[in-house]
C-alpha cells in the first residue's frame, strides 16, 4: 500500500498563525501534525508516502525533507490550487498508479494510530474504507447516514441538517477505483471536488465501501481551540523527560518534558506540559496543558493552556495568559518607555483579550 497526505489548502480559520506557514506544520506537543500523520502512517508499515502540496509547498518541503529520517520515501506532489480533496486524488493517479492507497489529511491528529484500520482494509477485497466517529457538531464534517446493519447508505458534506452525528474522519482507504469516481463528479456549492461526493459514487455504483466506527478521541485542527484541544489529548499521554536543565530552586510536578538544553531556573512547571529545545523559563510558572516550543524565552510572567511557537518572548507580564495561541518570534513585554499604555504591533486578524 501507499500513502496520500493533503498538506496543500490555505488554513485560513488558523489566521493569523497560517499566513506565514502551513497550517499542517503548527506543533501540537511541540510536533508538527504532520511529522504525527507521516509517523502514524510509517507505524502502519507503510514507506511509500506522496505529499500533495499546495501554496506551502517550499515550507513543507524544507520541514519535511526526502523522508528518510522517518524511514520512508517521500515523493511530492503539486496541487495548483485547493480545488478538492477529490481533485488532490485526481493529481496523484500516476503517483499511485493501480495500488491500494491510504488517504490521510495532513491536519488531523488521532489518537492511537491507524494500524488496525491499515490491516482490515488490506486483508480485505473492499474497494474503499472510511473511518466515522461520534461528534457534537456534525454539520462542520461531511456526514454519513447508515442503515440498521451498518451499512453507508449517504454521505453529505458539512450538512445544514445532518442526518447523524457519524463525521468523516479525515483518513480514506482506496483500490484504483476511486480514480473512475473522481473523473465522474462535479464540483460542490463551494467549488470543490468533493471526497464525500467520490465516495458516494462508489457507493451507488455498487463498490464495496465499509465504515471503520472510531472510538478513541480524533482532532480536525482546523480552528485555534481545535488546536488547543489537540494539544491538551497528545500532552496527557507524554512520557516524561528531562533533556534540559533543572535548577534546584525550581519544583517540575506531574507530566513534564523538557527538551534538549532548555532551561528551567527557579520556576514551577506543572504538568502536562513540555518546554522544547534551548527555551529558557526563568521565574516563572508554567500550568498545564502548555506547550512552549524551541528558542523562547519566558521571564517572570505566569502562562497556563497555551501553545506558544518558536523563538517568542513572554517576559513581565503581569497577568497570568492563558487559553492563548502564541506565533512565531512573538514579543509580549512590559513597555519601558512613557506614556504607559498597550503598545502592539499585530498582524492581520490577531485576537487580543485585554482585562
Ligand atoms: O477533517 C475531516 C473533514 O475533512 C471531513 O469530515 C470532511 O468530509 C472533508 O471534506 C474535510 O473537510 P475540511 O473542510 O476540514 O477540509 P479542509 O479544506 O480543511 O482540508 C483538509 C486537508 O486537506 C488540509 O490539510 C488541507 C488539505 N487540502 C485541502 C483541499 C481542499 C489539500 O491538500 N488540497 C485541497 O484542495
Amino acid at each position: 500500500m501507499k500513502g496520500l497526505v493533503l498538506s496543500g489548502g490555505k488554513g485560513s480559520r488558523l489566521y493569523p498563525i497560517t499566513y506565514t506557514n502551513a497550517k499542517q506544520l503548527v506543533p501540537v506537543a511541540n510536533k508538527p501534525v504532520l511529522f504525527r500523520v507521516i509517523e502514524a502512517i510509517r507505524d502502519a508499515g507503510i514507506t511509500d508516502i506522496g505529499v500533495v502540496i499546495g501554496d506551502t509547498g517550499p515550507q513543507i518541503k524544507e520541514a519535511v525533507g526526502d523522508g528518510s529520517r522517518w524511514g520512508v520515501k517521500i515523493t511530492y506532489i503539486q496541487q495548483e490550487a485547493p480545488l478538492g480533496l477529490a481533485h488532490a486524488v485526481k493529481i496523484s493517479r500516476d503517483y499511485l498508479g493501480d495500488e491500494r492507497f491510504v488517504m490521510f489529511l495532513g491536519d488531523n491528529v488521532i489518537e492511537g494510530g491507524i494500524v488496525p484500520l491499515i490491516r482490515q482494509f488490506a486483508e480485505s477485497d473492499w474497494n474503499c474504507q472510511i473511518v466515522l466517529t461520534e461528534v457534537e457538531e456534525p454539520q462542520h464534517y461531511g456526514v454519513a447516514e447508515l442503515d440498521e446493519a451498518g451499512r453507508i447508505v449517504r454521505l453529505i458534506e458539512k450538512p445544514k441538517d445532518p442526518p447523524s452525528n457519524l463525521a468523516l474522519v479525515g483518513i480514506y482507504m482506496f483500490d484504483h477505483h476511486v480514480f473512475e469516481a473522481v473523473e465522474n463528479i462535479k464540483p460542490s456549492w463551494r467549488g470543490e471536488l468533493e471526497i464525500t461526493d467520490a465516495i458516494q459514487w462508489l457507493i451507488d455504483a455498487g463498490y464495496r465501501v465499509y465504515p471503520y466506527i472510531h472510538r478513541g478521541w480524533w482532532i480536525d485542527t482546523g480552528k485555534p481551540i481545535d488546536m488547543l484541544e489537540a494539544n491538551n489529548r497528545v500532552l496527557e499521554e507524554l512520557e516524561p523527560r528531562n533533556e534540559g536543565y533543572i535548577s534546584p530552586d525550581s519544583e517540575v510536578k506531574g507530566r513534564v518534558v523538557i527538551e534538549r538544553d532548555a532551561q528551567i531556573i527557579n520556576s514551577v512547571i506543572r504538568g502536562p506540559a513540555i518546554i522544547g529545545e534551548e527555551t529558557r523559563v526563568i521565574n516563572a510558572y508554567v500550568g498545564p496543558y502548555t506547550s512552549i516550543y524551541h528558542h523562547c524565552l519566558i521571564e517572570r510572567c505566569e502562562i497556563e493552556h497555551c501553545i506558544v511557537l518558536e523563538h517568542s518572548r513572554i517576559v513581565d507580564v503581569p497577568i497570568r495568559i492563558e487559553d492563548s495561541l502564541i506565533g512565531r518570534n512573538v514579543e509580549i513585554t512590559r513597555s519601558q518607555t512613557k506614556p504607559r499604555a498597550y503598545k502592539m504591533t499585530l498582524g492581520d486578524n490577531s485576537k487580543v483579550g485585554l482585562l
